[in-house]
């Protein structure tokens, strides 16, 4: 069998070294021919752990090549992942699916047989069924592709590893053969018992979608407990310990702090929000925007306990350490630690940013604040210090690091992670989020 990944990004790069580790003959398709010479150079354009070691060994081997070219794509494999990406829309909630359907119609002339497309990006349900139509529409004459979609569930940080031995598996069909088809593709992570949901196109659409709704739901909760933790003198940390000892809840995914960014969680409520508001499901609508809007006010309380421990935000100056949307990645898409920095520089503070690895994407997207290439250059001077995104070499952080560094002794933990004591003992001003 042979496999062809359509859209090189950053979930088309992992499926395609994905599927090479899994024993497939693999070629990526990429319309940006400079990715293209990168990929095939072996080197991945984004910071993933391991990813890099797993693709260029594919590349050397030769049986990972990269193309530009739908003619080749079409006539080289027997099943076509469709990988790109489904962005928010410019101007409105709703996903950007231009890249979908530009891929399917692309893609179509091209196929031979009955080559199965698997859709794995994330789009708003009822879209696999006119990607069908498409299908039909566009295909060769004699050709019968068929549909299938299998949603993607990796995490960033943990991409090689969640490829490889996924938690769970999900097929949409509409056809036994279908089903067949990416059992056989498969076959080696269902061999060590992963489980595998075997369903219709649209529950597999909305199982994606429903999963992120999910967890940004429960971050959110938790950051409104820990708004109410703030109103009374209770301890969110405590609170997410206890209620996350029941088994029913869990404690993952119950860290308050600054909220949830990167390019899924925000973009996925959206599209929610919106897909549900077509389909006048209005709960689901309003449900979805207050998850958003208590995200999005984590980010100002950040501000707003900056102000308190600064007295004035216009000249102080604010270190702040991360820049990623979380550790591990270099991805700074709708990143809360890069929104409350440029919030700061704009209230006038003087921002100095430091991020093991996002600083180059955090400049790009943000020229005006100034980025430092480690802890100490940002911290120097400070009047005070935050902790955003929580990287080891922040959380081992001692304050004896940083005395003589900084001007005030003041650090806000909008992670939660540091150790209060240790700080408060070493003379710091210490505050968290939502926590005694
Ligand atoms: C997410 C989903 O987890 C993954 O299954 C899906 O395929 C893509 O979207 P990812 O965006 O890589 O993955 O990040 P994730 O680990 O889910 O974290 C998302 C955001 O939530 C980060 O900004 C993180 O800092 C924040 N978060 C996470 C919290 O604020 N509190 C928590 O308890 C957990």
């Amino acid at each position: 069998m042979r496999v062809t990944v359509i859209g090189c990004g950053y979930l088309g790069a992992t499926h395609a070294a994905g599927m090479a580790e899994l024993g497939y003959e693999v070629l990526g398709l990429e319309v940006d021919p400079a990715k293209v010479d990168q990929l095939s150079a072996g080197r991945v354009p984004f910071y993933e752990p391991d990813l890099e070691e797993l693709l260029s060994r594919h590349v050397t081997s030769g049986n990972l090549r990269f193309t530009t070219s739908f003619e080749e794509a079409g006539a080289f494999g027997d099943v076509h992942f469709l990988c790109v990406g489904t962005p928010q829309q410019a101007h409105g909630l709703g996903a950007d699916l231009s890249q979908v359907e530009g891929a399917v119609v692309a893609i179509a002339p091209y196929l031979r047989g009955d080559a199965l497309v698997v859709g794995k990006s994330t789009v708003p349900v009822g879209t696999a069924e006119r990607l069908l139509a498409m299908l039909d529409e566009h295909k060769a004459e004699g050709a019968t592709p068929r549909l299938a979609w299998n949603p993607e569930f990796l995490r960033e940080g943990f991409a090689v590893k969640d490829t490889l031995a996924p938690d769970r598996l999900v097929f949409g069909v509409t056809e036994p053969s279908a089903e067949a088809t990416l059992r056989e593709v498969y076959a080696k992570v269902l061999a060590d018992d992963t489980p595998c949901v075997v369903t219709d196109l649209p529950t597999a659409e909305l199982v994606k979608v429903s999963a992120n709704a999910f967890l940004a739901t429960k971050i959110s909760f938790i950051n409104a407990i820990a708004e109410m933790c703030e109103a009374t003198g209770a301890d969110v940390w405590d609170l997410a310990e206890a209620i996350g000892h029941d088994a029913r809840i869990g404690r993952k995914f119950l860290n308050a702090g600054i909220g949830f960014g990167g390019g899924c969680l925000p973009k996925d409520i959206r599209a929610f929000q919106h897909r549900a508001g077509e389909l006048g499901v209005d709960h689901l609508t309003s449900l979805m925007r207050e998850v958003d809007a208590i995200n999005l006010h984590r980010r100002e309380r950040v501000g707003q306990i900056a102000a308190e421990m600064l007295g004035e935000l216009s000249g102080a100056r604010v270190a702040v350490l991360g820049a990623a949307f979380k550790p591990d990645s270099d991805d700074v898409r709708d990143s809360p630690a890069l929104a409350v920095a440029g919030t700061l520089h704009l209230a006038g503070a003087d921002v100095s940013v430091y991020d093991p690895k996002a600083n180059a994407n955090a400049a790009k997207r943000f020229p005006t604040l100034t980025y430092e290439d480690s802890v100490l250059d940002a911290c120097r001077d400070a009047d005070l210090v935050l902790h955003l995104t929580e990287w080891p070499e922040f959380r081992s952080l001692t304050p004896g690091d940083l005395d003589g560094v900084v001007r005030r002794k003041q650090i806000l933990d909008g992670r939660n992670l540091l150790d209060a004591d240790a700080w408060r003992d070493g003379g710091w001003t210490f505050r968290s989020m939502g926590r005694r």
